[in-house]
């Protein structure tokens, strides 16, 4: 009970950091600095190592999100469930450095039917774990493994407050559903005095459910930890999304592990062809040095402008950030495969995911 009033107390931001305490050695402490220091002069060969991964459990889902690739079955590679076996080589050699785990990335981590152990696993490295779900499922005792396992935070993807709004971005999702799974979790964990995970309301605005965030604040009142309105990406308007940063906040801090063992820089990239590296044929250490890699940061230093091949083929090339920055701008504008000067072309296919290669089609299934 006093943890839960303190909780209450501690505005949003504070409490998704708050989880990252468990997290702390000595280890991770220096390694956090030394990326920091890394990112900070722009260092394209960092000593340090990333201290946040995104782990894709799954890049299936149930619903049909308009602006999500998944959403609209445009998957960047073949669809499934990552092997645990994956999970725990990239835990034997990095979980003594991360901070956090975000097991989702571009699909429903909660029909992977091995969400718990994954779970378990990531937290025995002391490593706090983080899920965001739609919550459109039937399985409770799904939600009772996720309670179990010692997840220490999820999000919940509502974005309305009635089921007609709702749905307009999560296709095919029934609110009344995810209604009754948030108390379901609700009671199971006062039921087993269970303070984690901490549940957030996330609610996406746009300019079709805007007026019923209040509404949604209300029905969250006393059912969850957070409630998080925040602006949704409209991948037209993608650039707005990066106000305020100058240089990535990704290759320095992060690394994805895809659903099939690839690595990847950030969430953005999601075709195969745009992997950074594959854990099954390569080190993580030799893929964070990788000509990749270095290429992706060298990008962000004004003073290596004249050192990028004229034409390089990178699939950072036609990230929003990257087109903001002005030192690049004539570079931009000269490089042959560079898709377009306009960023918005970037997102012709609608959604929030990257795609570089001109002539790469999506892979479409259905
Ligand atoms: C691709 S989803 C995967 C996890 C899960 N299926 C879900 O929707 O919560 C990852 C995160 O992206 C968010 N998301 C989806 N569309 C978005 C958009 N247009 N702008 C910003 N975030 C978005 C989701 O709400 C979720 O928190
Ligand atoms: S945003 Fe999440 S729920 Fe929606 S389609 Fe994408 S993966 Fe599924
Ligand atoms: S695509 Fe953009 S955000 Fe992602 S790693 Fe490259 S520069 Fe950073």
């Amino acid at each position: 009970m006093i943890i839960k009033n303190l909780l209450k107390k501690i505005p949003h931001a504070c409490l998704l950091y708050f989880t990252y305490i468990r997290s702390i050695t000595p280890r991770k402490t220096v390694n956090l600095f030394f990326s920091k220091v890394s990112r900070r002069i722009g260092s394209i060969t960092p000593s340090a190592h990333p201290y946040i991964a995104v782990i894709d459990i799954t890049n299936i889902c149930n619903l049909r999100c308009y602006h999500c690739p998944t959403g609209k079955k445009l998957y960047g590679r073949k669809p499934g469930f990552i092997d645990i076996d994956k999970v725990k080589k990239f835990m034997v050699e990095y979980g003594k450095y991360l901070f956090v785990a975000h097991l989702f990335s571009w699909g429903e981590p909660l029909m992977n039917s091995n969400v718990g152990r994954i779970i378990r696993l990531v937290r025995s490295y002391r490593v706090s774990t983080t899920i965001s779900t739609n919550l459109n499922t039937k399985d409770k005792a799904r939600l009772e493994e996720i309670c179990e396992s010692g997840l220490d935070y999820l999000i919940v993807s509502i974005d309305g407050a009635t089921q007609d709004v709702y749905s307009r971005y999560r296709v095919g999702g029934k609110l009344e559903l995810v209604m009754e799974n948030l108390h379901y979790i609700k009671d199971y964990k006062q039921r087993n005095k269970l303070q984690t995970p901490i549940v957030e309301w996330q609610y996406l605005i746009f300019d079709h459910n805007k007026h019923e965030v209040e509404a949604a604040r209300i029905l969250a009142t006393n059912l969850v930890d957070v409630f998080n309105a925040k602006s949704g990406i409209v991948p037209k308007q993608f650039h707005v999304a990066w106000f305020g940063t100058k240089r990535c906040p990704f290759l320095w801090s992060n690394v994805v592990l895809q659903v099939d063992g690839g690595i990847g820089a950030c969430c953005n990239l999601i075709d195969k062809e745009d992997d950074f590296g594959n854990l099954s044929t390569d080190s993580f250490k030799k893929i964070w040095h990788s000509k990749r890699y270095k290429g992706a940061r060298s990008l962000f230093s004004p003073k290596l402008i004249d050192r990028l091949e004229p034409d390089l083929k990178h699939p950072c090339l036609n990230c929003s950030l990257v087109h903001l920055q002005p030192h690049l701008k004539e570079y931009l504008q000269k490089n042959v495969h560079v898709r377009s000067e306009d960023i918005a072309s970037v997102h012709e296919d609608d959604t929030i995911a990257v795609r570089y290669s001109k002539d790469k089609e999506p892979v479409r299934t259905d």
